[in-house]
C-alpha cells in the first residue's frame, strides 16, 4: 500500500506538487503561481501558462520531496490531475508524473481537479461520509454528493460563467486589479451589501444548476446607467454584487444538503477564500444543524496537496491508471461498454 504519495498539479496558472503521508498529512506542498505573468493581460494566457510549466515543473517537484525531507526513491505512489483544465498545461503535470512512476516503478493514479478540490476538506476535517460539496473557482462551479472518498456523484454546475469568472469579469469591469475575486472581497469590506438588488439566478428552483452570466449583465447595465461612481459608491456596488454571487452559492448548497438529508457540507475552490461566503456559510448552516467545512486559503487555492490526498484514497482502494492516461479539457470521459470511453 502506498502510504507516500506524490501529488502533482498544474491544470491552470499554478505548478504545484506535494507530499502527503496516508492521504493526510501534508509533509510538503509547494505552489508557484504565475498570476503575475497574467495579470496584465487580464486573465490566464494558455500558451505562456503551459511553457512557464514546462519551466517549472520539475523545480517545483523537487523542492516538494526535498521539503518533506524525502528522497525521490521513497515515493510510493504518484498522483497528478488529469483534468478538467487546460489541455496545454494538463500534458506538463501527466508527463511528468508517468516518467516518475514508470522510472520507480510505483503506482499511478489520474485526479479529477474538481473532485480533488473537495477532497482538500480531508486535509483538516473529519467530514462524515454522506456529505454534499461545492467546487467554486474561476473556471467552475459544482455541485457533488459524495459517497466515499472515491464516490462522487455531480448534483448540479454552472451553465454559463463560474462564479469566480463573475467576479474576475466584474472585477475587469470595475477598472480593479485582476484577479477581481480577491479585489471585490477587499472592496465589499466596507461596503454596503443591500445598497443594490443584484439577480440571484435559480434561487426559487428545485435545480442544483448555477448560472452567473444574469448577475454579470445587470452589473454592465447598472454602469451604463450610472456614471460618475464615487470611491464610496464603487464599495457598494462590490459588496451588492458579492452578496448576489455568494448568497447563491451558499443557499444552493444548502437546498442540496437539506434536500439529501446530509449533516455536513464542504465548500471549496479559490471562491471559498471569500471572507463574506465563510462567514454567511458558517451562520446559514448552522442554522439548520449541518456542519460546513471549508479548507484554509491555501487548501481552498489551486495546490497538489488535494491531489495527493484524493489520489491516495483512489491509490488505496486499487483505482490504477496506465501510462497511456489522457488528459481532458472539459467533462471527465465516461467508459460506456461497446462504445470504448465518451468524451461528453
Ligand atoms: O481554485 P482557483 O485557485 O483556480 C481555479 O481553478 O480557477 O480559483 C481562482 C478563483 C479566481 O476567480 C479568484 O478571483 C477567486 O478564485 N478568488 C476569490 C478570492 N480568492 C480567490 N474570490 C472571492 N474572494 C476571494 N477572497
Ligand atoms: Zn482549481
Amino acid at each position: 500500500m502506498a502510504s507516500i504519495t506524490l501529488g502533482i498539479e498544474s491544470s491552470c496558472d499554478e505548478t504545484a506538487a506535494s507530499v502527503i503521508r496516508d492521504g493526510r498529512e501534508v509533509l510538503s506542498s509547494v505552489v508557484a503561481s504565475q498570476i503575475d505573468i497574467h495579470k496584465e493581460f487580464g486573465g490566464v494566457v494558455p500558451e505562456l501558462a503551459s511553457r512557464k510549466h514546462v519551466e517549472l515543473i520539475i523545480p517545483v517537484i523537487q523542492q516538494s520531496i526535498a521539503k518533506a525531507g524525502m528522497k525521490l526513491e521513497q515515493i510510493e505512489g504518484v498522483c497528478v490531475t488529469c483534468g478538467p483544465g487546460l489541455m496545454g498545461c494538463l500534458l506538463v503535470g501527466m508527463s511528468a508524473a508517468k516518467a516518475i512512476a514508470y522510472s520507480l516503478d510505483v503506482p499511478f493514479i489520474g485526479v479529477d481537479h474538481l473532485e480533488a478540490h473537495i477532497a482538500a476538506a480531508h486535509i483538516e476535517h473529519d467530514v462524515p461520509f454522506p456529505f454534499v460539496g461545492l467546487i467554486t473557482s474561476g473556471g467552475h462551479t459544482s455541485l457533488y454528493l459524495v459517497n466515499d472518498y472515491t464516490n462522487y456523484i455531480l448534483l448540479g454546475k454552472t451553465r454559463d460563467d463560474a462564479a469566480g469568472e463573475a467576479l474576475d469579469k466584474a472585477g475587469k469591469l470595475l477598472g480593479l486589479s485582476y484577479p477581481g475575486g480577491v479585489e471585490i472581497d477587499k472592496a465589499s469590506k466596507s461596503g454596503d451589501r443591500l445598497a443594490i438588488e443584484f439577480p440571484r439566478p435559480f434561487m426559487s428552483t428545485s435545480s442544483h444548476d448555477f448560472s452567473f452570466s444574469g448577475v454579470k449583465t445587470a452589473l454592465v447595465y447598472f454602469m451604463r446607467e450610472n456614471s460618475g461612481i464615487s470611491d464610496s459608491m464603487l464599495n457598494d456596488i462590490c459588496a451588492s454584487y458579492q452578496e448576489a454571487v455568494v448568497e447563491t452559492l451558499v443557499e444552493k448548497t444548502l437546498y442540496a444538503a437539506k434536500t439529501r438529508g446530509v449533516k455536513a457540507a464542504v465548500i471549496s475552490g479559490g471562491v471559498a477564500c471569500n471572507t463574506r461566503l465563510r462567514e454567511m456559510g458558517e451562520a446559514r448552516f448552522a442554522e439548520h444543524g449541518i456542519r460546513l467545512h471549508v479548507p484554509s486559503p491555501e487548501y481552498c487555492t489551486d495546490n497538489a496537496a488535494m491531489i495527493g490526498v484524493l489520489g491516495y484514497h483512489k491509490l488505496k482502494v486499487g483505482d490504477r491508471s496506465g501510462t497511456h492516461l489522457k488528459a481532458y479539457s472539459t467533462t471527465r470521459p465516461r467508459y460506456i461498454r461497446g462504445r470504448g470511453l465518451i468524451e461528453e
